[in-house]
């Protein structure tokens, strides 16, 4: 596996690799989320290229920036043994080496939600995904729906600027007993971990309801939040798959989205339906 730490070295290396490119970027802190990303753009490239870089731009003043859970021996072991072609870990001063016109998220559908409640965010998740886009020049992307909105705002900016890489979503990956895998978790105690599983089980107990024809988002809201009772739940939202709030669920058009703080700790899931 290569690895690379400069923007420079990994456009020559692109330069000089041919057939279908998959690209997989993380904040590192890899888990199972994160290998089936790679796994998925193994599969279906000819080399995959992934990213580790803790992009501080989509990190707002007092959020865990400094705290972010950093493995890099582990994390490289990781790549490597998943089959990782090149491994790029650049630094911040080489990724935001001038000053440089910015990308801003507008008030757009998919701006709901971690939009609002994290002002900024998207605009650095957005400005760092597109350069490392056209610094890895993939022909696939592999982008997690865990992140259902980032997932969304990627896809329309690649739409929207004319990008030539295929966004790929993935499906989210669990652990057995229903969290959903996040480098954020390694925050949980063992006592805050049993709390977090209030989060998957209010997507269970919503797809339960779902299944015998309840389809009011009222309705579903209401049993989802006894479900989380005790946990300090920022929204329960259910949108249509362009992220407007609906008032009836359609099957197959729907996604539900959850965010909760489980001690200083703040998660988010959902669920496609
Ligand atoms: P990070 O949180 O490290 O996630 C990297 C990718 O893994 C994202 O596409 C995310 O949606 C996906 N992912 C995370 N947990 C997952 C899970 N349980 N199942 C499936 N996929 C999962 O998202 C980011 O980093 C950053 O915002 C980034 C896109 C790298 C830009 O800095």
């Amino acid at each position: 596996m290569k690895i690379f730490n400069n923007p420079n070295d990994l456009k020559e290396y692109r330069k000089g690799v041919k057939g279908n490119i998959g690209f997989v970027p993380t904040m590192g802190a890899l888990h199972k989320g994160h290998l089936s990303l790679m796994e998925r753009s193994k599969k279906e490239n000819d080399i995959t290229i992934v990213s580790i870089f803790v992009n501080p731009t989509q990190f707002l003043p007092g959020e865990d920036l400094d705290q972010y859970p950093s493995r890099i021996d582990a994390d490289k072991r990781i790549c490597e043994l998943a089959g990782v072609d090149a491994l790029f870990i650049p630094t911040s001063e080489v990724m935001y080496a001038h000053t440089e016109p910015m990308i801003t998220v507008p008030n757009m559908p998919g701006y709901i939600l971690e939009g609002l409640k994290r002002p900024g965010h998207f605009n650095g998740v957005l400005r760092v995904v597109m350069k490392l886009l056209n610094i890895t020049q993939p022909t696939h992307a592999y982008f997690g729906k865990k992140d259902a909105q980032q997932l969304y705002l990627i896809t329309n900016m690649v739409q929207s600027f004319f990008m030539d890489t295929i966004i790929v979503p993935c499906e989210i990956v669990r652990e057995s007993e229903g969290l959903a895998l996040s480098s954020r978790n390694a925050y949980l105690s063992d006592d805050e971990k049993k709390q977090a599983l209030k989060i998957s089980k209010s997507l269970k107990v919503a797809t339960r309801a779902l299944m015998k024809k309840e389809f009011s988002a009222a309705n579903i809201k209401a049993i989802m939040m006894e479900t989380m009772e005790g946990l300090d739940v920022e929204y329960i939202a259910i949108v249509d798959r362009d992220f407007n709030e609906i008032e009836t669920i359609v099957l197959k058009h729907s996604i539900i989205l959850v965010a909760a703080r489980v001690g200083k700790t703040r998660l988010i899931d959902n669920l496609w339906i």
